[in-house]
């Protein structure tokens, strides 16, 4: 299981990757939503709990990923008053199945793992599951995928007298699918205590692409900050 590989390291890199940035650029994106909000591969939790701030909403937490699904549970437990308003719903976004439509459908950095015959079949799966004017937005990043490069440190951190490393290495890359290698290192000094490796697909459809798609399934596209895309029924 990849995810076992990757877990230990995610809260460590992306509390301070990408998700200040998130929490800056959504809360006006979900404005005026107080019913019911589904947030689509809702990881360990780091952007729910904000999104559990800024609206008094119902949240439908979607993670397939057991591990995942259990740090976001663990944070959840953390948070009591938390427990009564987040159901996390433990499978994948094709798997949906909700008993009422929700108001907004939220999807932070996820796109990249759908493969293209998913992502098309998701849309009209979240079509049917969203209220009429109701808002799906999602995190995207133009330019199509990186090209080839090879093996560099993205990040380290340290926690007590480990160092906690990730590198990556782009192998090869098309019109839209990439494939990548990640090492996910913990040292002491010198000393390298473990490390292992994920080679994966990755996906950064280009705008056309995901335009196409998503109209296909009925949606109509609306203002959003660089870096999102936002759109309506
Ligand atoms: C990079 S993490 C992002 C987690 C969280 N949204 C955040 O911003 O911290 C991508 C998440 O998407 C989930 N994911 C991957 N494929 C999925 C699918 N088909 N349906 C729903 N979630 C999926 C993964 O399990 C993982 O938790």
């Amino acid at each position: 299981m990849t995810d076992f590989v990757s877990l230990p390291f995610y809260d460590l890199f992306h509390e301070n990757g990408h998700v200040p940035g998130i929490r800056e650029k959504l809360p006006p994106l979900l404005t005026g939503v107080r019913r019911s909000i589904l947030e689509i591969g809702a990881g360990t939790g780091l952007i729910t709990t904000s999104i559990a701030e800024w609206t008094p909403a119902e949240i439908f937490a979607l993670e397939p990923s057991a591990g995942m699904r259990g740090v976001l549970l663990s944070r959840l437990n953390a948070r009591p008053e938390l427990l009564k308003r987040v159901t996390v719903l433990p499978y994948d976004a094709l798997s949906l199945d909700l008993a009422e439509p929700v108001e907004a459908m939220v999807m932070i950095n996820v796109l990249y793992a759908l493969d293209p015959d998913y992502r098309k079949r998701l849309w009209p799966v979240l079509a049917t599951q969203l209220e009429p004017g109701g808002r799906l937005v999602f995190t995207w990043r133009d330019g199509g995928p990186p090209a080839p490069s090879p093996l560099k440190e993205l990040e380290s951190c340290q926690v007590g007298r480990h160092t906690y490393t990730i590198l990556s290495e782009t192998i090869e890359s098309d019109e839209e699918t990439y494939k990548a290698r990640y090492l996910y290192r913990v040292s002491e000094g010198d000393k390298v205590i473990s490390e292992e490796e994920i080679v994966g697909h990755a996906y950064r459809p280009v705008r056309d692409v995901i335009e196409g798609e998503l109209v296909s399934a009925g949606f109509a596209r609306t203002d959003a900050p660089d870096g999102f895309l936002a759109w309506g029924l």
